[in-house]
Protein backbone atom coordinates (compact mmCIF):
# COMPACT_ATOMS: atom_id res chain seq x y z
CA UNK A 1 0.00 0.00 0.00
CA UNK A 2 1.60 3.33 -0.42
CA UNK A 3 0.28 6.65 0.96
CA UNK A 4 -1.01 9.42 -1.35
CA UNK A 5 1.03 12.73 0.48
CA UNK A 6 -0.60 15.93 0.58
CA UNK A 7 -0.38 17.95 -2.86
CA UNK A 8 -0.24 21.72 -3.29
CA UNK A 9 -3.08 22.90 -5.58
CA UNK A 10 -2.25 24.10 -9.49
CA UNK A 11 0.78 21.71 -9.32
CA UNK A 12 1.57 18.79 -12.24
CA UNK A 13 4.01 15.84 -11.93
CA UNK A 14 6.88 16.28 -13.80
CA UNK A 15 8.64 12.64 -15.24
CA UNK A 16 12.13 12.77 -15.22
CA UNK A 17 14.02 10.90 -18.52
CA UNK A 18 16.90 10.13 -16.24
CA UNK A 19 14.90 7.92 -13.78
CA UNK A 20 15.45 5.63 -10.43
CA UNK A 21 15.79 2.11 -12.65
CA UNK A 22 18.74 4.30 -14.98
CA UNK A 23 20.29 5.33 -11.90
CA UNK A 24 20.19 2.10 -10.14
CA UNK A 25 21.78 0.07 -13.38
CA UNK A 26 24.53 3.27 -13.49
CA UNK A 27 25.28 2.91 -9.21
CA UNK A 28 24.76 -1.27 -9.96
CA UNK A 29 23.07 -1.09 -6.33
CA UNK A 30 19.44 -0.05 -5.65
CA UNK A 31 18.32 2.30 -3.58
CA UNK A 32 16.87 1.74 -0.21
CA UNK A 33 15.87 3.69 3.08
CA UNK A 34 17.67 2.03 6.12
CA UNK A 35 15.75 3.08 9.06
CA UNK A 36 17.17 3.03 12.52
CA UNK A 37 14.69 4.27 15.40
CA UNK A 38 15.45 3.52 19.09
CA UNK A 39 16.10 5.51 21.89
CA UNK A 40 18.57 8.17 22.11
CA UNK A 41 22.09 7.16 22.98
CA UNK A 42 21.21 3.42 21.55
CA UNK A 43 23.50 3.75 19.11
CA UNK A 44 21.62 4.69 15.67
CA UNK A 45 24.29 7.21 14.50
CA UNK A 46 26.95 5.04 15.10
CA UNK A 47 25.52 2.11 13.44
CA UNK A 48 24.48 4.24 10.56
CA UNK A 49 27.84 5.36 10.32
CA UNK A 50 29.54 2.42 10.42
CA UNK A 51 26.86 0.94 8.05
CA UNK A 52 27.88 3.64 5.78
CA UNK A 53 31.70 3.21 5.62
CA UNK A 54 31.57 -0.75 4.58
CA UNK A 55 28.67 0.59 1.54
CA UNK A 56 30.57 3.06 0.58
CA UNK A 57 33.90 0.74 0.51
CA UNK A 58 32.16 -1.03 -1.33
CA UNK A 59 31.28 1.09 -4.04
CA UNK A 60 27.87 1.96 -2.83
CA UNK A 61 26.34 5.86 -3.11
CA UNK A 62 25.12 6.24 0.53
CA UNK A 63 24.13 9.49 3.01
CA UNK A 64 23.22 9.09 6.52
CA UNK A 65 20.65 11.38 8.19
CA UNK A 66 21.00 12.15 11.46
CA UNK A 67 18.49 13.39 14.12
CA UNK A 68 20.69 15.81 15.53
CA UNK A 69 22.40 17.17 12.17
CA UNK A 70 19.51 17.65 10.60
CA UNK A 71 17.53 19.54 13.62
CA UNK A 72 20.39 22.25 12.71
CA UNK A 73 18.95 22.99 9.47
CA UNK A 74 15.88 21.26 7.71
CA UNK A 75 13.37 20.27 11.10
CA UNK A 76 15.50 23.31 12.80
CA UNK A 77 12.16 25.08 13.47
CA UNK A 78 10.64 21.88 15.14
CA UNK A 79 10.75 20.87 19.02
CA UNK A 80 9.91 17.74 20.92
CA UNK A 81 6.43 18.01 21.06
CA UNK A 82 4.27 15.08 20.14
CA UNK A 83 3.33 17.21 16.99
CA UNK A 84 6.63 17.88 16.22
CA UNK A 85 8.16 14.69 16.14
CA UNK A 86 5.28 13.53 13.57
CA UNK A 87 6.76 16.76 11.62
CA UNK A 88 10.34 16.01 11.86
CA UNK A 89 9.61 12.10 10.63
CA UNK A 90 7.20 13.20 7.60
CA UNK A 91 9.63 15.39 6.66
CA UNK A 92 12.56 13.22 6.75
CA UNK A 93 10.31 10.37 5.18
CA UNK A 94 10.18 12.49 1.63
CA UNK A 95 13.27 13.64 1.89
CA UNK A 96 14.81 9.79 2.03
CA UNK A 97 12.01 8.71 -0.50
CA UNK A 98 13.89 11.57 -2.93
CA UNK A 99 17.14 10.18 -1.73
CA UNK A 100 16.30 6.85 -2.55
CA UNK A 101 14.77 7.92 -6.12
CA UNK A 102 18.01 9.33 -6.45
CA UNK A 103 19.46 5.94 -6.55
CA UNK A 104 21.09 6.05 -2.98
CA UNK A 105 21.11 3.62 0.05
CA UNK A 106 19.59 6.67 2.74
CA UNK A 107 20.54 5.93 5.69
CA UNK A 108 18.08 7.79 8.35
CA UNK A 109 18.80 7.88 12.26
CA UNK A 110 16.21 9.12 14.35
CA UNK A 111 14.68 8.12 17.51
CA UNK A 112 11.14 8.42 15.27
CA UNK A 113 8.93 7.22 18.72
CA UNK A 114 5.66 6.73 17.11
CA UNK A 115 5.19 3.37 15.18
CA UNK A 116 2.30 4.73 13.13
CA UNK A 117 4.83 7.55 11.35
CA UNK A 118 7.31 4.90 10.78
CA UNK A 119 4.72 2.84 9.22
CA UNK A 120 3.58 6.00 6.89
CA UNK A 121 6.78 6.30 6.06
CA UNK A 122 7.26 1.99 4.77
CA UNK A 123 3.71 2.78 3.21
CA UNK A 124 4.91 5.55 1.53
CA UNK A 125 7.30 2.96 -0.67
CA UNK A 126 7.26 -0.06 -2.58
CA UNK A 127 7.63 -3.02 -0.38
CA UNK A 128 11.21 -3.90 -0.02
CA UNK A 129 12.37 -0.58 -0.42
CA UNK A 130 11.99 0.57 3.49
CA UNK A 131 14.48 -1.51 5.81
CA UNK A 132 13.33 -1.19 9.42
CA UNK A 133 16.28 -1.48 12.29
CA UNK A 134 15.20 -1.41 15.94
CA UNK A 135 18.41 -0.43 17.72
CA UNK A 136 17.34 -2.08 20.67
CA UNK A 137 18.98 -0.60 23.85
CA UNK A 138 17.54 -0.81 27.54
CA UNK A 139 16.94 3.34 28.85
CA UNK A 140 19.43 2.10 31.33
CA UNK A 141 22.41 1.33 28.75
CA UNK A 142 21.26 4.66 26.85
CA UNK A 143 21.54 6.38 30.06
CA UNK A 144 24.70 4.98 31.40
CA UNK A 145 26.39 5.89 28.58
CA UNK A 146 24.77 9.49 28.75
CA UNK A 147 27.39 10.67 25.94
CA UNK A 148 25.65 14.08 25.25
CA UNK A 149 24.94 14.40 29.07
CA UNK A 150 21.07 14.87 28.01
CA UNK A 151 20.06 12.10 30.26
CA UNK A 152 21.10 14.08 33.23
CA UNK A 153 19.46 17.16 32.12
CA UNK A 154 16.27 15.48 31.41
CA UNK A 155 15.97 13.43 34.69
CA UNK A 156 16.84 17.23 36.44
CA UNK A 157 13.54 18.39 34.91
CA UNK A 158 15.84 20.49 32.66
CA UNK A 159 14.20 18.67 29.64
CA UNK A 160 10.20 18.45 29.02
CA UNK A 161 9.02 15.52 26.87
CA UNK A 162 11.79 13.21 26.68
CA UNK A 163 12.20 9.94 25.08
CA UNK A 164 11.67 7.38 27.67
CA UNK A 165 11.49 9.62 30.48
CA UNK A 166 8.79 12.15 29.70
CA UNK A 167 7.64 11.18 26.22
CA UNK A 168 6.76 7.29 24.90
CA UNK A 169 9.12 5.14 22.85
CA UNK A 170 7.22 2.79 20.55
CA UNK A 171 9.03 -0.41 19.76
CA UNK A 172 8.84 -1.79 16.07
CA UNK A 173 6.43 -4.61 16.27
CA UNK A 174 7.88 -6.69 12.82
CA UNK A 175 11.10 -4.79 12.01
CA UNK A 176 13.52 -6.26 9.45
CA UNK A 177 15.78 -6.91 12.01
CA UNK A 178 16.48 -6.70 15.90
CA UNK A 179 19.73 -5.32 16.47
CA UNK A 180 21.16 -5.49 20.26
CA UNK A 181 23.05 -1.87 20.26
CA UNK A 182 23.18 -2.24 24.21
CA UNK A 183 24.91 -5.01 24.45
CA UNK A 184 26.54 -6.32 21.18
CA UNK A 185 29.82 -5.46 19.00
CA UNK A 186 29.35 -2.43 16.68
CA UNK A 187 31.16 -4.99 14.22
CA UNK A 188 28.56 -8.01 14.88
CA UNK A 189 26.00 -4.94 14.24
CA UNK A 190 27.19 -4.16 11.41
CA UNK A 191 27.20 -7.28 9.67
CA UNK A 192 23.81 -7.94 10.89
CA UNK A 193 22.39 -4.74 8.88
CA UNK A 194 24.60 -5.52 6.17
CA UNK A 195 23.29 -9.35 5.93
CA UNK A 196 19.92 -8.31 5.57
CA UNK A 197 20.70 -5.40 3.16
CA UNK A 198 22.47 -8.25 0.52
CA UNK A 199 19.55 -10.38 1.64
CA UNK A 200 16.80 -7.99 0.44
CA UNK A 201 19.16 -7.95 -2.86
CA UNK A 202 19.60 -3.73 -2.27
CA UNK A 203 23.22 -4.69 -2.95
CA UNK A 204 24.42 -7.74 -4.72
CA UNK A 205 26.62 -10.18 -3.34
CA UNK A 206 29.50 -10.49 -6.34
S1 LIG B 1 12.53 12.42 16.99
O1 LIG B 1 11.82 11.95 18.18
O2 LIG B 1 11.89 13.59 16.37
O3 LIG B 1 12.76 11.33 16.01
P1 LIG B 1 15.30 13.12 16.68
O4 LIG B 1 15.93 11.83 16.37
O5 LIG B 1 15.03 14.06 15.55
O6 LIG B 1 13.96 12.88 17.53
O7 LIG B 1 16.22 13.92 17.72
C1 LIG B 1 16.66 13.27 18.87
C2 LIG B 1 17.90 13.95 19.46
O8 LIG B 1 17.56 15.23 19.93
C3 LIG B 1 18.38 13.16 20.66
O9 LIG B 1 19.40 12.26 20.33
C4 LIG B 1 18.88 14.24 21.61
O10 LIG B 1 20.24 14.51 21.34
C5 LIG B 1 18.10 15.47 21.22
N1 LIG B 1 16.96 15.81 22.11
C6 LIG B 1 16.75 17.06 22.61
N2 LIG B 1 15.60 17.08 23.31
C7 LIG B 1 15.07 15.83 23.27
C8 LIG B 1 13.88 15.24 23.81
N3 LIG B 1 13.00 15.94 24.52
N4 LIG B 1 13.65 13.91 23.59
C9 LIG B 1 14.54 13.20 22.88
N5 LIG B 1 15.67 13.69 22.32
C10 LIG B 1 15.94 15.01 22.52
Amino acid sequence: MTVQPPTSTNTVWHHATVTRARREAQNNHRGAIIWFTGLSGAGKSTLAHAVEEELHQRGCRTFVLDGDNVRHGLCGDLGFSAKDRIENIRRIGEVAKLFMEAGVIVLTAFISPFRADRERVRGMVEHGDFIEIFCDSTIEVCESRDVKGIYKKARAGQIADFTGISSPYEAPENPEITVNTGEAELDACVQQVIDKIMQRGVVSSQ
